[in-house]
């Protein structure tokens, strides 16, 4: 019993035992340096395993065909390689996405590399159900901030070349505090994601 739970407090002991393989491959000279506007799953399955450094989406909240995406998102990530899913709960629906994804990451031995808190400052919910005004029967908890979730593959260190570092010690400070207060404008958020995630270079 103390053996199993020891076991159970190792480091990431959910991610122990991947049969990732460490081969990281170039990615093909056609998709590099390119926004390739397409179907995501028809343009991943075009990939090679382990080619890609950084992954953030924000995907669609249908789960018909998201775990195909993120199963082909996984094969593609390089060794070392991160991936962040924007997610926010389906709060009126008392869907947890946002545990629903991270297990599902976590079943397939990604480590958990963390989760920001992005403040967006606003509301995006109803006030009430019919007839729960004012009432403690039902009433919808408000969440003015969504969850980034942060995952990476078989490694815990992502590996490049130190003199392609471009994040500042003062932004480096201030963007490692996992709290986020950003009004929903993604140029700034995604500038953020990068530079705490990645490294020039990269791709991404
Ligand atoms: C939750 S929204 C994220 C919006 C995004 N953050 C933005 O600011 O534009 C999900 C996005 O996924 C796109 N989408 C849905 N299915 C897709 C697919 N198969 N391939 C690529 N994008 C898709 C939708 O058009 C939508 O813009």
């Amino acid at each position: 019993m103390n053996k199993k739970k020891e076991k159970n407090n190792e480091i990431y002991f959910y991610a122990q035992e991947n049969k990732f393989s460490k081969k990281n491959n170039e990615i093909p000279k056609e998709f590099e340096n390119k926004i390739i506007c397409s179907d995501n799953l028809v343009i991943l399955k075009k990939l090679p395993d382990n080619c890609i450094d950084l992954i953030f989406t924000s995907p669609p909240y249908n789960f018909e065909k998201l775990f195909e995406v993120f199963d082909e998102s996984i094969r593609v990530l390089k060794y070392g390689g991160r991936i962040i899913i924007n997610i926010q709960p389906l709060f009126s629906d008392y869907i947890p996405s946002h545990h629903i994804i991270s297990n599902y990451f976590m079943n397939k031995k990604m480590i958990w590399k963390g989760e920001i808190l992005w403040e967006k400052n606003n509301y995006n919910c109803k006030y009430t159900a019919w007839g729960s005004w004012k009432s403690p029967s039902s009433p919808y908890l408000k969440y003015t901030w969504e969850f980034l979730e942060i995952f990476t593959k078989g490694d815990l260190k992502h590996k490049g070349e130190k003199e392609n570092i471009d994040i500042t010690a003062e932004e480096f400070k201030k963007f490692v505090i996992a709290k986020w207060s950003i009004a929903p404008e993604y140029c700034d958020i995604a500038i953020k994601r990068l530079k705490t995630t990645s490294i020039e270079n990269k791709i991404f």
